[in-house]
């Protein structure tokens, strides 16, 4: 398998900055960050790392020794992009500037180096699709908050080969993270067909007036989504039998929703400027302290599910 020691990650954003945090966790690694300007990266990690220091997951000492492996340039020049091993391409979601970002990586990176891509829903095929070297490139998926979120989808394209997919899922789990590896290129990979499976019918139940958008949450967070990270759906289907399962699915399937569209619902707010936490009301309305406090008590149930066993 390849050996992977210089890792480059190419796009300073909120994943960028996350995924080298990731990265730095293995000593044996050299992490450059290429950035389109010199700005204070280093102290927008301290401030992303704070929960993981605050529930004694991580010292101060630890993260300032893991901040020195971690090299932020400005120079397409630079010769830790020309030797690197590994590419994350972290630039906004934008297909053409995804194109162009591999096209000028292709020049200058050894065509032996392996390109990733952590678009969200983007497809690494097309992405890919005018590289000399399409064998060598596939996604990485890391979900947000990418120092926390374990899941990382390794994406084949119509054209990765299985030996590029392997070393990518090693290096992922030499860096702590849980590769799952999506042997199809699909809309949504893996996870979000399923999370937006959910989401589809959940904003069903509040269209046809079945329960408010309040209680459709509560009824997840106090039953399956309880249950959930201990046991997922197949092992579910399994415990209760798929016998069951199926007497279940053949009564209830075709009362879902199906449809192929956005809702209606997700439409009008929408268009009536209820954009959520970003205007103050979506489905439910939210004052400043309410959007503060969700994002706080996210960050430390993460910390806690995943440190303080
Ligand atoms: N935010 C999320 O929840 C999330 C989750 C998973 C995956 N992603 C994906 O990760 C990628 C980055 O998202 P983000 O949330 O970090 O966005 P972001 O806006 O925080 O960061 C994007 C960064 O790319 C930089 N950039 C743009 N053009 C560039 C160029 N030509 N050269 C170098 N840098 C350039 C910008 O300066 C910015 O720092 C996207 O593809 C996004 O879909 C995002």
């Amino acid at each position: 398998m390849k050996t992977i020691k210089n890792v480059l990650i190419f796009g300073a954003g909120m994943m960028g900055k996350n995924i080298a945090f990731v990265f730095s966790s293995d000593p044996t690694l050299d992490i450059t960050v290429y950035a389109r300007s010199d700005k204070d990266l280093y102290n927008s990690i301290r401030e992303n790392t704070k929960a993981l220091i605050a529930a004694g997951a991580l010292t101060t000492e630890e993260l300032e020794e893991r901040l020195k492996r971690i090299r932020f340039t400005t120079d397409l020049a630079d010769p830790n992009i020309a030797n690197t091993d590994l590419v994350i391409e972290a630039v906004n979601e934008d297909m053409q500037l995804k194109k162009d970002t591999f096209a000028k990586l292709e020049e200058l990176c050894r065509p032996d180096a392996i390109f990733c891509t952590n678009s969200s829903v983007m497809s690494p095929s097309e992405i890919s699709q005018d590289l000399k070297h399409r064998e060598r490139f596939v996604g990485t998926h890391f979900w947000n908050p990418g120092h926390l979120i374990p899941l990382v989808e390794v994406v084949k394209s119509d054209a990765t080969t299985d030996e590029v997919a392997e070393a990518v899922m090693d290096i992922m789990r030499r860096v702590g993270k849980k590769p799952a590896l999506c042997k199809k290129d699909v809309p949504g990979f893996i996870a979000n067909r399923m999370q937006h499976a959910l989401w589809r019918e959940a904003i069903s139940i509040v269209e046809h007036g079945i329960a408010d958008a309040r209680t459709v949450d509560e009824a997840v967070k106090y039953s399956f989504g309880l249950r959930l990270p201990q046991l997922a759906p197949l092992e579910n289907a399994d415990m209760v039998g798929t016998e069951l399962t199926w007497q279940i699915h053949d009564y209830i399937l075709q009362h879902l929703e199906d449809s192929h569209r956005p809702s209606p619902l997700l439409e009008k707010l929408r268009s009536e400027g209820k954009l959520g936490f970003k205007s103050g009301e979506g489905f439910q309305k939210w004052t400043p302290e309410e959007i503060k406090k969700s994002a706080a008590d996210l960050n430390a149930y993460l910390v806690r599910m995943l440190y303080q066993k």
